[in-house]
């Protein structure tokens, strides 16, 4: 037998028992004739003495079976240990002894007793790892090599406690629903292109010459078919493939918590997610909610007070928008900026004003990658005069000169600020001024102390709009996916302003991440050509792409809705991980290669006749 107990499991009441375990050893100390192993498998950590001292190995008098009986010589044992080095897979029979007193290990939770090694085997040797394995030690390491040697970084506490949190989320969430009558059906990978908003990972065909499978970016359709098949109670923990930029939020491929329910509108949707959450938080996190029920902002609310759709509500610190007070400003960024059709906006930075000059302009690098094209800013030095307004003395600033007694007083009075602070504005078009703030909010919240990060603030976010225009290409597209139905008193509208048109639409938030998305959605075939009208398909692009979800409506739909919540991210945020990497198993860099596997690789050029596929050379594609 390999072993008779995990190594987490041994306590003082199991002395004297003669055990076999098994595992790697976590750390080796050798002290002559006396050698500790640690040794460690996925329950815990037990100390393992190895020793040529016969008074360790003398039979315990209450078990005398036990100790010299075993057959430890000692010697033999001690030969191998000294061999052994950290990594080394072993297995160890022996007998558990309580540690002498003043040498128990508070913590380990095997840390009162240790195994008197009898005998000893060594496993499967290890070259030395290229990183510690043991302890918290190894975050420095670059994640490069971890993720190279990823069945390593497997071995430590940090991701296999990830991984452990994500199992025991995911197996809430099923439960969860197994619990509410909602069957878990399983979808095709091998699918059509499914619209979500990002590029498709297709998969040529070798039977069909020049035609390719696309994996989904989510089971969108799939689901929605399901409710017309009758199955009214959907989930499924589905993964999903996008081929899009990557960030420390996204991998080109995820999981999602994909779920669609018959016969509810956006109110039970919501209603079962946040009954969802919360059971499942009380669950995993010691962590309490900021807020229950769950705030609920509309789409315009959230860009208006943070300048984003996912706001981080932890903390206040609001934008305010002072557009109309500078509209005619002698100050020419901001009345250009507004004559433009754009808007003034900023943020308070409290206890800002202390701030060195370089230190304030050096805040334009968050603002900057968002187009922002500058940072204008007040500090208020000095003390307020009798009429409450601050004179120009009390203020530092490159712009008051600029700006009239009312337009100052305007200003302050929008911030809220008070001798101390620091007031901060972007003048832009509001795409820009917007992302430029809301990301300055989140460093001045970081950096004020403000955001506590022992709250989880969920969100709601509804009443998004319906569609966004393409510039680039000249016309309308979902913003959320063409399934998406508009509120009922905003299809009269669908045509003249499309912009104009709300979605039944609704994300949930969790500490500034979107977790989730969903959507109450189109269930009549009139409506759903409408929609594709809108986005400017041709009879013939619908037909082609879409004409079995419009046949489908035809054969009795019933209202529909559901969600799909992005299970990385929840788990990355219980988890505190900044990256979602860091709750996979075995993810993907930043350019979507794995370095493990060393994935994408080439194929032969057998395996790509057989597709039918010829490759161009790099310069050539290039063109
Ligand atoms: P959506 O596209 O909003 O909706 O995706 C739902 C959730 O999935 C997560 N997510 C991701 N996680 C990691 N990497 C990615 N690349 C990634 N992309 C998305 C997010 C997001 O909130 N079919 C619709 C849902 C529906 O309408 O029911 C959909 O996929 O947490
Ligand atoms: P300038 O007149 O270009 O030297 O700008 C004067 C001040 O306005 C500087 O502090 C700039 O950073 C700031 N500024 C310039 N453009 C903008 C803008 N679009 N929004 C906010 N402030 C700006």
């Amino acid at each position: 037998m390999l072993k008779t107990h995990t190594c987490g499991e041994l306590r003082a009441g199991d002395a004297g028992k003669a055990v076999t375990l098994s595992g790697w050893v976590n750390r080796r100390r050798d002290h002559g004739g006396l050698i500790f192993l640690d040794l460690r498998d996925r329950f815990g950590i037990t100390q393992v003495t190895v020793s040529d001292d016969p008074a360790l190995n003398l039979p315990n008098a209450a078990n005398p079976s036990n100790g010299a009986n075993n057959g430890n010589n000692g010697s033999g044992a001690l030969e191998i240990a000294s061999q052994i080095r950290s990594e080394f897979v072993v297995k160890v029979s022996g007998s558990v002894q309580k540690r002498p007193q003043g040498f128990e290990n508070p913590e380990l939770e095997t840390g009162e007793i240790e195994v008197i090694a009898a005998d000893l085997e060594i496993l499967s040797e290890a070259r030395t790892p290229p990183f510690v394995i043991s302890g918290s030690q190894g975050d420095e390491v670059d994640e490069a090599v971890r993720l190279k040697y990823r069945y390593l970084d497997l071995r430590r506490p940090k991701l296999s406690g990830n991984l452990r949190l994500r199992h025991e989320i995911v197996r809430f969430i099923r439960n969860f629903f197994y619990d509410r009558d909602f069957l878990e059906v399983e979808t095709p990978i091998l699918l059509k292109s499914t619209p979500e908003g990002a590029r498709d990972f297709v998969v040529p065909s070798r039977i069909h010459p020049g035609r390719f499978y696309a994996l989904p970016q989510s089971p969108q359709q799939m689901k929605q078919l399901l409710m017309i098949g009758g199955f009214e109670r959907y989930f499924q923990i589905a993964r999903c493939f996008r081929d899009e930029d990557l960030r420390a939020d996204r991998q080109p491929e995820f999981t999602q918590l994909d779920l669609e329910m018959s016969f509810v509108e956006a109110g039970d949707v919501m209603a079962l997610i946040e009954e969802m959450l919360i059971s499942l938080s009380a669950k995993i996190s010691d962590k309490p909610i900021q807020q229950t029920p769950f705030p609920v902002l509309t789409y315009d609310e959230a860009m208006a007070k943070y300048g984003i759709d996912r706001p981080d509500i932890r903390f206040g610190l609001q934008l305010f928008d002072v557009t109309e007070k500078v509209r005619n400003s002698r100050f020419g960024v901001f009345r250009n900026a507004v004559a433009a059709g754009g808007i003034v906006k900023g943020v308070r930075y409290p206890h800002g004003a202390k701030l060195s000059r370089k230190e304030t302009d050096d805040l334009i690098e968050y603002v900057r990658p968002y187009g922002a094209k500058g940072l204008a800013w007040i500090g208020i030095t000095g003390e307020a005069g009798d009429d409450g307004n601050y004179p120009n003395e009390s203020l530092r600033s490159p712009i008051v000169k600029f700006l009239s007694q009312e337009e100052i007083a305007g200003i302050i009075e929008a911030a809220g600020a008070a001798q101390g602070d620091l007031i901060l504005l972007v003048a832009d078009e509001e795409s820009v001024t917007n992302p430029a703030l809301a990301n300055l909010r989140l460093e001045i919240g970081a950096r004020a102390n403000l955001i506590d990060s022992n709250l989880l603030a969920f969100c709601w976010v509804v009443d998004f709009p319906l569609l966004e225009y393409d510039s680039d290409e000249d016309r309308w597209g979902a913003i959320h996916h063409p399934f998406t139905s508009a509120r009922d008193e905003d299809w009269s509208i669908l045509e003249q302003r499309p912009a104009d048109v709300k979605a039944k639409a609704y994300d949930v938030v969790l500490n500034g991440w979107e977790i989730g998305g969903g959507s109450i959605r189109i269930h009549r075939s009139d409506q759903q050509m409408r929609m594709f009208q809108r986005l400017g398909l041709s009879e013939s692009d619908v037909d082609e792409q879409f004409g079995h979800m419009l046949e489908a409506f035809q054969y009795g739909a019933p209202p529909h809705g559901g969600i799909a919540m992005g299970i990385e991210r929840v788990v990355a945020l219980y988890a505190d991980a900044q990256s979602i990497r860091e709750v996979m198993a075995f993810p993907k860099t930043a350019t979507g290669t794995d370095l493990l596997l060393e994935a994408p690789s080439p194929v032969d050029d057998d395996q790509l006749a057989e597709l039918h596929i010829s490759v161009r050379e790099q310069n050539e594609s290039a063109q």
